[in-house]
């Protein structure tokens, strides 16, 4: 183990210093009793599959800037290997731009607004700004890297020069990492009178690069036998299966039909990841196709592309990157060499941390998983899926908002509002809509206003889309499965379950006492008497309610008690944490209060988490989402390393989650129990590191700080005593047509949301098992 230091310039008046341990890891070959070595990976080699970095961290920086580059050595494994695409400048020297169109990646359009052209590339004309009519210093100088990719920040574009090929391995200190370099184009620079050959081949003599790839058979099968007797992997590329690969006039389907040629002069194949899960143009998952072990036979290494954590991946893989890679590595009948990825570190923590590990779903220590509205990523919340989801993926704590029916059912729904969780807008009660300003400003068609027959027989579950916005749907196949449930039935069907506990989160108790005389809180001490839980089942139970009023009525009851701080907050008054202290003994607290952010980029970590602590609660964060776009770009696309950053980071007891299976999988790795050993791409993420490394005119602003807790905002009137019977009156019939109001959530709960990562794999070995 050494320290390592990476210094890296962002500007001239600029200079970040990142001190990262870098931990030397084995490659994953253990040692058994009797010293021979065996491997537990399925690779040709038997070694880790490598992670190759596509332009450096691109999935953040543009694409093969010096930021990318020494980020993912930073983030990432000291292993990965950087991939560069080198583009010929007119005088013939080799720059890392990952597209032949300038435009596509630097700022040459507003630059050299008149100097676009257009040109033959691979018989198709093609317009743009080409390298080929631009000197090295120029390119070098003149102008800068952007990001090509929209969706992603463009805060990072400003002043980042292209890189010659040479400088690439100067950025580091030694030892250099491992260079890939990939020769997209041979046949249109040779068109220019440009030899990529010639180039390569000099290259080699003053460098050093380990991967040489290209998508042309006559440019690898040319250069090959320079390349025999060194240590210089070729590796032939396959692209789209229609695409025509030039120097043969084949289609890449057809060449792939005969490896025994690709391998006389290539030792490997890097294949698009489709052609080893091909995922249908609805994004469902198919079963895996026999590439990776035809490949082996024949000897080739086989190198899967086009990760990256912010792409579409399969519904199968609930928005979890870790778990799609884990397909490919750790599937039980193959894995691939190696992968080339935009994000380096989810494939490095995939390798390192989450590979040939056991999932213990007995383990109901820190941080404690507890599902949000059940496992409300992958199936409608609250239904009888969703609850089961949750504790097949490993929750610890399952957890049930408990809404009462007309006739005084208490059920579990995500929101009193029907709109947002069900079908009830479709449903002949359409009509029922009234507005309770109590509730909420818009007009809602409340649980009371239905009996329970109506919404179990008349209404289907609607799964919960919190990511719209982004046009990000959970998986449309689930869209209405499932069933509700009462809360008998929750708390029928917990029992027996390998959880620690559940949770009955009540909220509008006083509207339901003052208006519907419905005494919710004696309803649901009730309900959990005669199902058995005061005297009869080893689970704990959780009350947790964003109104203090509500929890003092359980303070006679041994169940424990949780607040919720709906509110975002900078600090709390330790005046507070005593009034708590008097009613709870955890906190849920969101996401934003521990680590707040300005433009999704972290600004600063408050203390939040460890004041409560000091004060004696323990505190759960909510609500964690595997979807890329509910996270902070601090956290890379990368739901494990959000999780990470709130567990080792913050310090937080649990999480609240929509995906406990991917909550499950990171309590389950085999990296963070090492302590300070742990490798450094599973060391929480340096908060706040990623806004200092944004020039300073396109810094996001500054946000004003949020509010202190005060004790005002804690301690309420107690719940009045319930004055009408416990039966709400029955709804009105025949009233007047509704506004056609928008489903809104409710006031307290954020909306619910995620997936978790760990279904994905679950789903894939189940599929290979079966
Ligand atoms: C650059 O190329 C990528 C990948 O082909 C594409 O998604 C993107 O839209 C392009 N960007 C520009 C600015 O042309
Ligand atoms: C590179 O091109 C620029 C602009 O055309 C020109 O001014 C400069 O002299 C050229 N440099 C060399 C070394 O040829
Ligand atoms: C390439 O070189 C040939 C021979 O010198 C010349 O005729 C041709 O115009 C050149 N092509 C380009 C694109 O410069
Ligand atoms: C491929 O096709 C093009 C156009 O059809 C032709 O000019 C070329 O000679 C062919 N190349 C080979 C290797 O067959
Ligand atoms: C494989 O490709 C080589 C070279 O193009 C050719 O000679 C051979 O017939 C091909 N084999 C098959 C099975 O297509
Ligand atoms: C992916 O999910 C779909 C829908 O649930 C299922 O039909 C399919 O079998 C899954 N794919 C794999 C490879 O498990
Ligand atoms: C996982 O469990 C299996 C079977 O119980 C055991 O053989 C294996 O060693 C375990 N692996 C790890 C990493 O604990
Ligand atoms: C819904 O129930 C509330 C409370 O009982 C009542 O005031 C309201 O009129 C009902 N709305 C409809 C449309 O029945
Ligand atoms: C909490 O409940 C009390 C007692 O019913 C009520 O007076 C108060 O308005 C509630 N607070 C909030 C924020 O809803
Ligand atoms: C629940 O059961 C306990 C113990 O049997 C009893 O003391 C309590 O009164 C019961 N509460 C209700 C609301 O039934
Ligand atoms: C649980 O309590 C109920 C009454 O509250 C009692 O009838 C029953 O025997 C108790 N069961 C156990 C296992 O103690
Ligand atoms: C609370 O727990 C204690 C000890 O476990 C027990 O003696 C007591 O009866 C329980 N009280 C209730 C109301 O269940």
């Amino acid at each position: 183990m050494w320290e390592n230091t990476f210094v890296f310039k962002h500007s001239s008046s600029f200079l970040v210093v990142f001190l990262v341990q870098v931990l030397v890891h084995g490659h994953g070959v253990l040692v058994n009793a009797q010293g021979s070595r065996a491997s537990p990976w399925q690779t040709l080699s038997g070694d880790a599959p490598a992670v190759i970095a596509r332009g450096g961290f691109s999935g953040l920086f543009p694409d093969s800037s010096s930021n990318a580059y020494s980020f993912a050595m930073m983030a990432s494994s000291p292993d990965t290997i950087l991939w560069c695409d080198v583009q010929l400048s007119k005088d013939g020297v080799g720059f890392c731009l990952p597209d032949l169109k300038l435009n596509n990646c630097t700022d040459i359009a507003s630059i050299h607004p008149d100097e676009q052209k257009e040109y033959l590339v691979n018989g198709v004309s093609t317009r743009g700004w080409f390298p080929v009519d631009y000197n090295s210093t120029t390119l070098s100088r003149g102008i800068s890297l952007t990001q090509g990719i929209y969706s992603r920040t463009d805060r990072f574009d400003s002043s980042t020069f292209p890189l010659a090929v040479e400088d690439v391995p100067k950025l580091f200190g030694p030892p250099s990492p491992a260079l890939w370099l990939n020769i997209q184009h041979d046949i249109f620079y040779s068109h220019h009178n440009l030899s990529m050959r010639s180039y390569v081949l000099s290259i080699s003599k003053r460098m050093i690069f380990n991967y040489l790839s290209s998508p042309e058979v006559g440019f690898l099968s040319g250069i090959a036998p320079r390349f025999q007797k060194t240590k210089i992997k070729l590796v032939f590329r396959f692209l789209e299966e229609d695409l025509i690969e030039p120097s043969t006039n084949q289609t890449y389907r057809s060449l792939l039909k005969n490896l025994t040629f690709i391998k006389t002069f290539a030792s490997g194949i890097l294949v698009p990841k489709h052609y080893i899960w091909p995922v249908t143009s609805d994004l469902y998952l198919q079963p895996h196709t026999s590439i990776v072990t035809d490949a082996h036979k024949e000897g080739l290494e086989i190198f899967a592309g086009d990760f990256a954590n912010d792409a579409d991946i399969a519904y199968n893989y609930s928005f979890s990157p870790v778990a799609e890679y884990l397909s490919f590595i750790d599937n039980g009948v193959f894995s691939v060499d190696g992968v080339v990825t935009d994000h380096p570190i989810t494939p490095s923590e995939a390798v390192g941390c989450f590979s040939h590990i056991n999932k213990s779903s007995a383990d109901h220590g820190k941080p404690i998983i507890v599902s949000h509205y059940g496992a409300s990523g992958d199936y409608p919340p609250c239904t009888d899926l969703a609850y089961q989801k949750a504790v097949d993926d490993g929750a610890d704590i399952i957890d049930c908002p408990v809404q009462v029916t007309s006739d005084g059912v208490l059920v579990c729904m995500s929101s009193i509002d029907l709109m947002g969780d069900t079908t009830v807008t479709k449903s002949p009660f359409s009509s029922r809509a009234s507005l309770i300003p109590d509730i909420q400003k818009a007009p809602g068609i409340y649980t009371f206003n239905l009996t329970w027959e109506e919404i179990q027989n008349k209404l289907k579950p609607l799964m919960t889309n919190p990511e719209t916005k982004y046009r990000l749907q959970r998986n449309p196949r689930y869209t209405n499965a499932g069933s509700f449930m009462t809360l008998s039935d929750f708390l029928a069907f917990a029992k027996g379950k390998v959880l620690s506990g559940v949770l009955i989160n009540i909220e509008n108790a006083d509207f339901m006492v003052e208006k519907l005389g419905f005494d919710v809180t004696n309803a649901v001490i009730a309900a959990l008497n005669s199902s058995g839980y005061h005297n009869q089942t080893s689970l704990g139970v959780t009350i947790l309610s964003s109104n203090s009023s509500v929890l003092v009525k359980f303070k006679q009851t041994n169940y424990s008690l949780m607040y919720m701080i709906d509110e975002y907050i900078s600090d709390v008054a330790s005046s507070s944490i005593a009034d708590i202290k008097k009613f709870a003994d955890s906190v849920a607290i969101d996401k934003e209060s521990v680590y707040p952010s300005s433009h999704d980029f972290i600004t600063k970590q408050t203390n939040i988490v460890s004041t409560l602590q000091k004060g004696g609660l323990s505190v759960y964060v909510y609500v964690l989402r595997n979807e890329f776009v509910s996270q902070a770009f601090d956290f890379f696309g990368d739901p494990i390393v959000e999780i990470n950053s709130f567990v080792l980071g913050a310090g937080v007891d649990g999480v609240i989650t929509d995906f406990p299976g991917t909550a499950r999988a990171y309590k389950s790795n085999s990296c963070t129990r090492l302590g300070v050993d742990a490798p450094a791409y599973i060391l929480p993420v340096q908060i706040g590191g990623l806004i200092q490394l944004i020039p300073t005119p396109d810094q996001p602003p500054a946000l004003a700080p949020f509010p202190l807790l005060e004790p005002s905002d804690v301690v309420e009137p107690a719940l009045p005593p319930a004055s009408k019977p416990a039966v709400p009156a029955a709804p009105a019939g025949g009233s007047p047509p509704p506004p056609a109001p928008q489903p809104s959530s409710g006031p307290r709960c954020a909306a619910p949301a995620v997936l978790s990562a760990v279904s994905l794999l679950v789903a894939a070995l189940l599929h290979l098992a079966s």
